[in-house]
């Protein structure tokens, strides 16, 4: 189950330009299993309708401090009963009322009656951003524990670019992830690649595969979203998780130097890259003529990126593999285990339907060298990485305890 599932969740909208892009976030929330409780203020009604936000949260949206329909008491019920209160967006203005525990309307009040954890995502002009006050209010209430979910940079609603655009949902959404996760990776160093390498033929051509890296993306956003400082190196370019730091790449050997460099510092390396198994020995500088005829491309083994960090793996060290196989799967997979030296290695038939490169859903055996397999029947490849991360985390706790 993923962490925002069961979970009441009060969104809170105030009036900004950006107030349209809560309703998308409300309808992720909806989607996650959360439920979702919306607050407007009244500026906020000056920007978007309450009608479409009613439709797609759990609930109508609340407005009303005094004679609300719901209960007579709702400046302490909403954020009483909140898991977690997300402001998106949030005003200069908000933010402002916030830190001085200014209680002036429904969603104030909600924000200072909860114990809930509470994430502000604001979102205003680059000069209003960027201004001595709003700074001033973000770094106290960064202070007392809020979460901020910083704007991006980009267009903004007068035309101009800069700093102060609301995180896109994305984010937002991972935030909401990390805050009310198990948090069980904190302090964990993640590598993870993905995607499939290109080995270049000549100055245009190169020897690919059907690797979409959607696994590999999924397995970094789910260990950001449980508290690891996450890496990942990648031949593709998928929109950068939340809280993942991207190291492109393009050749077996540029993401062997990429992971090498960074593998004596890692607490745990996932390799879901199709990583080329043969490249062309040597690479035309130009372009190879179709008048010169077929070309004869001679092939050499890349070095196996996995097995080397498995044969120089440091104590405590968790390294996982992926299997892609179209026979013999588990058979396969396991000799891979055993012969690189792995905690886990992640077996997917990608013969079968829905299964595999390209798709968003998979379906995996997951084997460690001293456990059952573990079958996880065809789901989101985001949920296929909760279930490898899980496994992770036991094995961490299986060998920290260990140590003790
Ligand atoms: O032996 P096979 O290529 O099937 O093993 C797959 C696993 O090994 C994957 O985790 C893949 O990322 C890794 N690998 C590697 N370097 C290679 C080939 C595969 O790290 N040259």
């Amino acid at each position: 189950m993923n962490a925002l599932a069961g979970k009441r969740i009060v969104l809170g909208v105030t009036g900004g330009i950006a107030a349209y892009k809560a309703i998308e976030v409300s309808r992720r929330l909806v989607d996650a299993g959360a439920h979702v409780v919306p607050i407007m203020t009244d500026a906020a009604q000056q920007f978007i309708g309450s009608t479409t936000l009613s439709a797609l949260a759990s609930e109508p949206v609340q407005t009303e401090l005094w004679d609300n329909a719901t209960t007579p008491i709702p400046h302490t019920k909403f954020g009483q009963t909140a898991d977690l209160i997300v402001v998106a967006p949030a005003t200069a203005k908000l933010l402002a009322a916030y830190r001085m525990g200014y209680s002036h309307d429904l969603l104030t009040n909600t924000l200072i009656a909860t114990r809930a954890p509470v994430i502000v995502c604001p979102a205003m002009h680059t000069e209003m951003w960027e201004h001595p006050s709003v700074v001033d209010n973000i770094d106290t209430l960064r202070a007392r524990g809020v979460h901020v979910v910083e704007p991006e940079s980009g267009r903004l609603a007068g035309g101009d670019s800069g700093a102060g655009r609301l995180a896109s949902p994305a984010s937002i959404l991972a935030a909401a992830e990390r805050v009310l996760g198990p948090n069980d990776l904190a302090g964990a160093t993640v590598v993870v690649s993905a995607g499939g390498t290109r080995e270049p033929i000549d100055a245009v051509r190169v020897v690919a595969n059907r690797s979409s890296g959607k696994q590999g993306y999924a397995v970094a956003e789910e260990a950001a979203a449980r508290g690891a400082t996450v890496t990942l190196i990648s031949t593709v370019a998928l929109p950068t998780p939340h809280g993942v730091t991207v190291v492109p790449v393009e050749t077996a050997a540029e993401m062997q130097a990429a992971i090498e460099e960074r593998s004596a510092s890692s607490d745990v390396i996932v390799m879901a890259a199709a990583v080329a198994d043969f490249r062309p020995s040597s690479a035309a500088s130009g372009k190879i003529k179709k008048q010169d005829g077929v070309p004869e491309i001679v092939l050499e083994p890349t070095p196996d990126i996995l097995a080397g960090l498995g044969a120089n793996k440091p104590a405590g060290q968790v390294l996982v593999g992926f299997a892609a196989e179209t026979n013999d799967l588990v058979a396969n997979a396991r000799s891979k285990l055993i012969r690189k030296n792995l905690d886990l290695i992640v077996a997917n038939d990608v013969g079968a339907d829905r299964v595999g490169f390209a798709h968003d859903t998979n379906a995996v055996t997951l084997l460690r060298p001293d456990a059952k397999p573990v079958e996880i029947d065809l789901a989101a490849k985001r949920d296929v990485a909760r279930a490898v991360i899980n496994t992770i985390v036991e094995i961490r706790a299986s060998t920290q305890t260990g140590k003790d």
